[in-house]
């Protein structure tokens, strides 16, 4: 199935929503966030729109000029081992609707603002690229051979840095994942706790359950996304 995005389908109330929730998330992470995060989120500032719900096509566009990556468009959630394979081709997931003003505090399900306001930009950084990449090659091969565990294995990876990870620069602890940057009140908790974060350890996290439905109250801090591309290839050598 492919879907697409037309700008007509939205209506003004919906880029407002848009608009209010960029705004107030993108001051809000000021002195908080990682500049690695920051600085792609700027260098999309032409794609990445701000006043009005950004077209996939423009984004991807620009990471495909940048680090090679494309996005595809999906209707939300979709199966490990289907998003594996996108990841494993760079291409990312994002879907296209985007919360109610009701709901610009708490949604269940990701929306657009999660998908993209808060996973999109670092995949303009080389590094995160390539882990990105790896993750999904790996995943792919396990998730292919059935090895459920391991499946379990890699999304932990996955919840404690993509979506839930603090990265170290210049000593100081910094937001970074996806499901922070996308949420205030997340934002808010998890910059309190930046004193009591845990050291990010592959094999801690791999052996940590997580809650998706529940605000977070354990932390993970990582020192440097390349060596956890090592981290990841050392476990998988050591997995098969
Ligand atoms: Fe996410």
């Amino acid at each position: 199935m492919i879907l697409t995005q037309k700008l007509e389908d939205y209506t003004q109330e919906q880029h407002s929503t848009w608009n209010f929730l960029y705004d107030r998330q993108k001051a809000h992470l000021q002195g908080k966030a990682s500049r690695l995060y920051l600085d792609t989120l700027d260098a999309m500032s032409d794609t990445l729109t701000r006043t009005s719900i950004p077209m996939v096509e423009d984004m991807a566009l620009q990471l495909k000029e940048t680090t090679g990556w494309s996005i595809e468009i999906v209707p939300g959630l979709i199966p490990p081992s289907d998003f594996f394979k996108l990841l494993s081709k760079k291409k990312f997931c994002t879907s296209t609707w985007v919360r109610r003003r009701d709901q610009v505090d708490y949604i269940e399900e990701p929306d657009m603002f999660h998908d993209t306001f808060g996973h999109i930009p670092p995949l303009m950084n080389a590094d995160f690229a390539s882990f990105m990449h790896r993750f999904g090659e790996v995943g792919t091969a396990i998730a292919n051979d059935g090895r459920d565990f391991q499946v379990t294995q890699l999304q932990r990876l996955y919840w404690f840095f993509v979506e839930f990870g603090f990265i170290r620069e210049d000593g100081e602890a910094k937001l970074f994942g996806a499901g922070i940057m996308s949420s205030y009140g997340e934002t808010s908790h998890a910059w309190a706790l930046r004193n009591k974060l845990k050291v990010f350890n592959l094999e801690e996290v791999m052996s940590t359950p997580f809650r998706a439905d529940v605000i977070q109250h354990e932390y993970y801090i990582l020192e440097s996304i390349p060596e956890l591309e090592r981290n990841l290839n050392n476990w998988f050598e050591r997995t098969y």
